[in-house]
């Protein structure tokens, strides 16, 4: 009787420690929404893995010299990045955050180049939820650290990453640890290797 129950107390310790695990693993890389729908914030996203910062980057030729800096920092849970690394594609409820940063120069002792401040201008998150969103995708833009409405679908955010992102409708080609695995396991997007072609003949 006694070894069974003593059994009985491992089972659940094992039990409750795989739940435990589970759920920790959730909390981490899942996308939140509220009642309403609204995807919330994720609170440690800086401590994710850091795929890379744009500097002042624009999508339109001849656009004038920026008169304030910006970084753009993209950042992916860490298990959402290994499975990237293996099979050149996002797992199934990845979110992908793109922290825009005011950039500035002559800070402390730096007399040239361009620092990032403590200064947050928006939060975008690009996320995978193939049974919540038709396409499997979706965009969000925060405000603060308030829940974010999804953007519409025919916003241009859509399009822009469909035509023009290297793999998986993300933009892979700036991610320089991510762009080798993606084009090893043949995941790149049809669209980006002809525009890729293209701009190599011109
Ligand atoms: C004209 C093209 C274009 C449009 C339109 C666009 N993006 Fe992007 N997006 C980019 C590029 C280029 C990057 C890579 C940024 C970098 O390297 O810093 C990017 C990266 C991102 C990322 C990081 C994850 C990823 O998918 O690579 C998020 C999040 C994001 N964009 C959100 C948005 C949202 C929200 C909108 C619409 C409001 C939007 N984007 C519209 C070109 C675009």
């Amino acid at each position: 009787m006694r070894s069974l129950y003593i059994l009985n107390v491992i089972a659940g310790a094992v039990v409750a420690l795989v739940l435990l695990g589970g759920a920790g693993e959730l909390d981490v890389s899942a996308p939140q929404y509220d009642a309403s729908g609204k995807m919330v914030l994720p609170a440690d996203y800086r401590e994710w893995v850091f795929l890379s910062s744009g500097l002042d980057m624009s999508y339109s030729e001849g656009s004038a010299a920026p008169d304030h800096h910006m970084f753009n920092n993209v950042f992916v849970p860490r298990a959402a990045y290994e499975s990237f690394l293996k099979t050149g594609v996002w797992p199934d409820r990845t979110v992908l955050l793109l922290e825009g940063r005011v950039g500035a120069g002559n800070v402390s002792i730096a007399k040239r180049g361009l620092v990032q401040t403590g200064e947050v201008m928006g939060i975008e998150a690009h996320v995978k939820d193939t049974a919540r969103f038709q396409g499997g995708w979706a965009f969000f833009g925060f405000d603060g650290d308030k829940p974010a409405e999804m953007i519409p679908t025919t916003a241009s955010c859509y399009s822009c990453h469909q035509q023009h992102a290297a793999a998986d409708t993300t933009f892979v080609q700036f991610y320089p640890t991510l762009l080798p695995a993606a084009t090893k396991l043949g995941t790149l997007n049809p669209s980006y290797v002809a525009e890729e072609a293209r701009s190599v003949r011109k």
